[in-house]
This record gives structure tokens, C-alpha cells and sequence, in this order.
């Protein structure tokens, strides 16, 4: 779409941003002043993202090879390095023999990413330990130097034959890089042995010229690689952030003249995605067009904000040999719901091995989100919160779109014995469900369960209440989380 005002504006701002850069001082509302768009230029531009509801995200770089394990100690994850205190050189040295990426890996993740329902992709072009897996020319620590090969022009490509939008996470801390200021803020987080290293050989900090070297990657990843939908900043602290720690204003600028279309998350700014009340207040859109809350969902959304949920389907970001807890589908699906219902989009995170391979389990619980896609998906997908409707017993969401209302109901935890409790032997499996609602939600009418087209749902009524009689099949078929669908009377 046409962002006259980033033409109009461009060269001007660049040429401001870049005497500010030079000069390393801040304008007193961090240079974002000449950020503005249009309510309805900004519609437009959201409006894919909006209605994709579920993205797939994709953790992996040099710590997937160590798999969680430093030397025989469990050490998390992407966080190795600085959780073992360790220095590039011997985070490195150890790491990368162990990085092989298989042919066709990124063809198996779009096929996944397809086969799960998920609309985008983002995947790690730069984490936190600094090694860049596409080819760039402002650093020798990237994946071309040590495989031969452009690993994020292999996942862009096979992203887009399947017709994925496609995002890339960027990390602004870095753990590598010699210039990067690690004393800008005590608060985030820097492996104590690297500080040590470069102390020890005098190795001076400079931050301008670690913000150079960061715009200079994110142009490269914006000219090389086509059309890129998504660039997914991670992360600022306290006083580190915006234009003090990267240049934000000049970063974005450049991101949105680069890629008119872009969208761009909020961590170029501070922002606790993990608090629960992150986030209250209003985001302010010249920092970033949506909210992270991580690993969590806000109670309320965040009405009339941009949000998206990221999570994990296991219970790293990275791969860990020892992260075995793998959510069911039936969890999968209701945070999916959950996000859906509450205005927002869910980011789920796979961890691939170092050769690319994603765990089999992982690989599973997200195809099964996908099978229950492939039926229910048309309340998920372009839908909408229903925040009218009171909360009913039976009804673990609600979503909304056009004419439709869609009911997503509480799985069942029984096994159809009468009125939810289990089975006495010789009882018979119950083959419907009773599921009472208010007759004004009822009025919608036209009940049907998505999924079984042929099943008739009879409705009647008592009192102020109207009864739906429901499949017990539904649930079984649905992985327990089967949806009423009520048109409204025209
Ligand atoms: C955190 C972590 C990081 C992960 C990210 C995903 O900020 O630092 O490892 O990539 O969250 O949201």
C-alpha cells in the first residue's frame, strides 16, 4: 500500500536521524516526532495481520546445538551463553561444529507452519548470542561463513512457495558483537565472562558504532530477501531502549522506507511482556504497531490495541534435549481461542534441532491445531471478539464474524456418564449433551456444529432459557473443544 507520508518524509528524517546519530543526542521525545500515519492508512496496512490470527514462531541459531546442555549441565536454552557466563569464543568454539543444518529443513517447516493453520512465520535471523544465520557483510559471525549457506534465504524462499507471510525476529542485545555497551543497563542481562574477555584485553565499548553495525544488518535482511511482512524486535530494559540504546526512530524509519508494508512489534522500547498488567497502558504506534505479552494472555485483551500473544509449544524457546513438556492440542487450541476471543493473535514457537529437524512431538501437537483449523478455523480466522455476550456455563470463548456467532465450547472432562460424572458400569455412554443458554443468545438461531453438517441441533425451550442438544460425538471429533455456530436471523 502507498505510505505517501514515509516518501514524503523520508529523506528529511534519515538526514535528521543521522546528524542525531552522529552527534549520540536525544531529541526530547526520542526523536519520534516525525512518526504519524493516518488511522485508515493504518487500517489498511494491519489489516492481513488482523485477521491471521496464528502465527508460527521458530527459535533456532548456534544453542540448538547444544540442545540445552553445556559440557554435561542442563543451561536452558537460547539463553546458554549467558545462563553458563560463557564468552563468544568458547560458546563458539563448542557451538558451531555442532550447527548442521539438513537440506530442505526450511521446506519442512513451511510445510508445518501450512499443515498447522498458521498464516506467518517468524523466524530468529539474530538472537541474543549475535551469530546471523542469513549472509551479511557487517559481521564474519553468521551462518554463510561457517555452512556455506544463506540460511534465511532458504526459509524466505520456502516460505513464500507456500504463500506464508514472512517475519523475521531480530535480537538488539548482543553477546558478540565488541562494541555493543553492555553497561547501558545494568538490567540486561550480559554472560559475565564475555565482559571479563574484553575488560582483560581493553577492548573498548561504543555504542554508536554497535547501532551502525545493527541498522546496517536489519537493512540488509529488508533489501535482500524480497518482500518481508514482519520484523519482530527483541528486546529493551529499562533506560536501554529507543533512541538512546539503537536508534529506534531512525531504525523504524529506515524499516518503513525499506518495506512500506512492514509490521513491527514494541521492543524497541521498553516493555515487560511478562507482567501481567504490561501493556495497560496505550501503545503508543510510533514505537511499534503491537503489543508482546509472553507466555501469557491479557485477561481482557487489550481492547482497541494491537496485541499478540507469544508462546511456546514445549516450554523453551530454544531446542533443550530436556524440554519434554509439550502442550496437549486441546491446550493449543483454547489458547488459539483464547487469543482469538480476546482480540488478539497467538505467535506459537517451535524449536528445531540443529539440523533443522523439528521434534516429533512439537511437530504433532502443532499439526493437530491444524486438523481442528481445517473444520473450525472460520472462527478463528477474520473473527472477531464478542464482548457482549455474558459469560456461559458450557462456553470456554466466544468470537464473532459477520452474521455468525461462534461458540467455542469447555471440553469435557467426563466420560458421558449422566450430568458430567463418570460412567457407572452398565451405563450407557451418553450420545447427546445438553447446553443451556439465555434466550436472548439463543435467538441467534440457526445452530449448527461445525463439523457435522448432517447433525440437526434440536433446540427447546424452558423458562429464559433455551436448550441445545449437542453431539456428544462433537467433542470426541473436535479434539474436545467443538464449536456451536449460531447464525443470526436475518
Ligand atoms: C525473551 C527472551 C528470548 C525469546 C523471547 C521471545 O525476550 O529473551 O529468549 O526469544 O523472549 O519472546
Amino acid at each position: 500500500m502507498p505510505h505517501r507520508y514515509f516518501s514524503r518524509m523520508a529523506g528529511l528524517c534519515l538526514s535528521v536521524s543521522a546528524l542525531m546519530q552522529a552527534a549520540d543526542i536525544s531529541s526530547p521525545d526520542g526523536g519520534l516526532a516525525h512518526v504519524t500515519e493516518t488511522k485508515a492508512e493504518r487500517d489498511v496496512r494491519m489489516q492481513w495481520w488482523r485477521s491471521a490470527r496464528f502465527g508460527m514462531f521458530i527459535h533456532w541459531g548456534l544453542y540448538s546445538g547444544l540442545a540445552g546442555e553445556w559440557k554435561g549441565v542442563p543451561g536452558g536454552a537460547e539463553w546458554i551463553q549467558k545462563n553458563m557466563e560463557l564468552d563468544t569464543e568458547e560458546y563458539a568454539a563448542e557451538a558451531i561444529p555442532l550447527f548442521k543444518p539438513k537440506e530442505g529443513f526450511a521446506e519442512e517447516w513451511a510445510k508445518l507452519a501450512e499443515e498447522a493453520g498458521c498464516r506467518y512465520v517468524v523466524l530468529t535471523s539474530k538472537h541474543h548470542d549475535g551469530f546471523a544465520l542469513f549472509n551479511t557483510a557487517a559481521s564474519d559471525f553468521n551462518a554463510q561463513r561457517f555452512t556455506g549457506r544463506d540460511l534465511v534465504r532458504e526459509y524466505v524462499d520456502a516460505m513464500r512457495r507456500h504463500g506464508l507471510r514472512i517475519g523475521f525476529y531480530h535480537s538488539v542485545i548482543d553477546w558478540h558483537h565488541n562494541d555493543y555497551d553492555y553497561t547501558i543497563n545494568p538490567d540486561l542481562c550480559y554472560p559475565k565472562r564475555q565482559r571479563f574477555m574484553l575488560e582483560e584485553r581493553g577492548v573498548p565499548r561504543n555504542q554508536p558504532a554497535y547501532k551502525s553495525y545493527l541498522h546496517s544488518q536489519v537493512r540488509e535482511l529488508l533489501t535482500n530477501y524480497g518482500k518481508i511482512d514482519i520484523i519482530w524486535w527483541d528486546y529493551s530494559q529499562g533506560a536501554a531502549e529507543g533512541e538512546r540504546a539503537w536508534n529506534a526512530p531512525a531504525l523504524i524509519e529506515m524499516c518503513r522506507h525499506l518495506q512500506p508494508g512492514i509490521i513491527m512489534n514494541n521492543r524497541l522500547y521498553s516493555y515487560s511482556g511478562l507482567k501481567p498488567d504490561a501493556g495497560k497502558a496505550a501503545l503508543d504506534l510510533r514505537k511499534g504497531d503491537f503489543l508482546t505479552p509472553e507466555q501469557r494472555i491479557p485477561a481482557e485483551g487489550y481492547p482497541g490495541v494491537d496485541w499478540e500473544a507469544c508462546m511456546t509449544v514445549g516450554d523453551k524457546w530454544g531446542y533443550s534435549r530436556f524440554d519434554t513438556n509439550v502442550k496437549s492440542v486441546e491446550t493449543l487450541i483454547l489458547k488459539l481461542a483464547e487469543c482469538t476471543a480476546r482480540g488478539g493473535n497467538l505467535l506459537l514457537n517451535i524449536n528445531p534441532t540443529a539440523s533443522g529437524e523439528v521434534p516429533e512431538a512439537v511437530a504433532k501437537a502443532m499439526r493437530g491445531v491444524g486438523s481442528w483449523l481445517k473444520i473450525c478455523g472460520e472462527a478463528i480466522y477474520g473473527a472477531e471478539p464478542a464482548p457482549e455476550l455474558p459469560s456461559l456455563p458450557g462456553v470456554a470463548f466466544a468470537t464473532q464474524k459477520e452474521d455468525a456467532l461462534y461458540l467455542i465450547l469447555s471440553p469435557r472432562r467426563d466420560d458421558g456418564g449422566k450430568n458430567g460424572a463418570p460412567r457407572e458400569s452398565g451405563e450407557e455412554r451418553r450420545d447427546t449433551v445438553p447446553l443451556q443458554l439465555p434466550a436472548s443468545v439463543a435467538g441467534h438461531a440457526h445452530p449448527s456444529v461445525l463439523g457435522m453438517p448432517d447433525y440437526v441441533v434440536s433446540v427447546r425451550s424452558e423458562g429464559d432459557a433455551e436448550i441445545f442438544t449437542l453431539p456428544a460425538a462433537a467433542w470426541d471429533r473436535m479434539n474436545n473443544v467443538p464449536i456451536l455456530k449460531l447464525t443470526r436471523k436475518p
